[in-house]
């Protein structure tokens, strides 16, 4: 039985949450997934919050499922996307935030492309804040849905093999992966070439594989990332085919391994690059899960959080 409270008023990364509130996090969210199953989808619990989502950088999954999960509770909601804000004008983001909160906003879900913005934010600002990815560092909501998707299809993680495949440099989701899945005791890999996989990586406790079908072999769950081109300012590798066909998972691979995989991916997928069509849309494919699992897993983290306020 988990603790009743989180650890944190913020949920900035998974670096400042333990294991308690990982698995508090997982107990509430089966009970929303009760409840966003049923013909009347919503509670009552946030309907004296207020919830503002800023995104500074584009976004489909974590802001739309940031927004259900937020409804379902019954939140008030307002939403803010830099791109038609006066943060063209020059405002900054200390600014922006401020003013946002001089309507009575609770909680701030942002997405940032800068490592921190979160963090920076929870020292300047009163409201609660929700990390949804602030460049390269973290992704929290997105680790903890994925360790949800892998609970909900083999049990409990422990001893459990999970290779994170891909642009590992440049990847919040693979940090806040790797981070997650040790802390509730599985083995984590992670399968790139040499110049995505960054130097100091091994001192997470993770192993690391250049060989793709090795990988395979190894793991019981693959999770193959994209290719972060708007975050590489020099060539990592020399052309997208080249990294297709040395690190893209297709169905061939798959059919051919000595056992069934699970696989997944954060999205937004690249087809024919990181994972071809057949595989994303097979049977041994979670990622339409991972979808589904991310508004419960965010209406609990929401939900304790508020909790957090009494
Ligand atoms: N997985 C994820 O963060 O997707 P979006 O960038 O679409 O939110």
């Amino acid at each position: 039985m988990a603790a009743e409270r989180l650890s944190t008023r913020h949920l900035l990364g998974i670096k400042d949450i333990n294991r308690n509130d990982i698995e508090l996090i997982f107990e509430t969210a089966d009970n929303f997934k009760g409840v966003i199953n049923r013909p009347i989808k919503k509670v009552p619990s946030l309907r004296d919050i207020t919830i503002a989502n800023i995104f500074f950088e584009n976004s489909t999954r974590t802001k739309l499922s940031f927004e259900l999960a937020e409804k379902r509770l019954s939140a008030d909601v307002i939403n803010f996307a830099a791109s038609s804000s006066s943060v063209s004008k020059g405002e900054t983001l200390i600014d922006t935030v401020n003013n946002i909160l001089a309507m009575k906003v609770d909680m701030v879900v942002m997405r940032h492309p800068y490592a921190g913005a979160g963090v920076f934010l929870s020292r300047h600002i009163n409201a609660q804040i929700v990390n949804a990815g602030d460049g390269a560092h973290e992704h929290p909501t997105q680790a903890l849905l994925d360790a949800f998707s892998i609970r909900e299809k083999l049990g409990d993680l422990a001893g459990k093999k999970v290779v994170i495949v891909g642009d590992i440099l440049h990847s919040r989701v693979a940090i806040s992966n790797i981070l997650c899945l040790k802390m509730l005791g599985a083995e984590v890999m992670v399968c790139g070439p040499t110049t995505l996989i960054p130097r100091h990586i091994h001192e997470l406790g993770v192993k690391v594989e250049h060989n793709l079908m090795k990988a395979l072999n190894w793991c019981d769950v693959a999770n193959m990332l994209r290719i972060q081109l708007e975050r590489q300012d020099i060539k990592y590798f020399p052309s997208q085919r080249e990294y297709a066909m040395m690190y893209g998972l297709n169905k061939e691979i798959l059919d051919g391994l000595d056992k069934e995989i699970i696989v997944m991916h954060p999205g937004p997928i690249n087809r024919g690059v990181e994972i071809t069509s057949d595989v994303a849309d097979s049977k041994q494919s979670i990622i339409l899960d991972q979808v589904e699992n991310g508004v419960a897993v965010r209406m609990a983290v929401l939900y304790l959080l508020a909790a957090q306020r009494d």
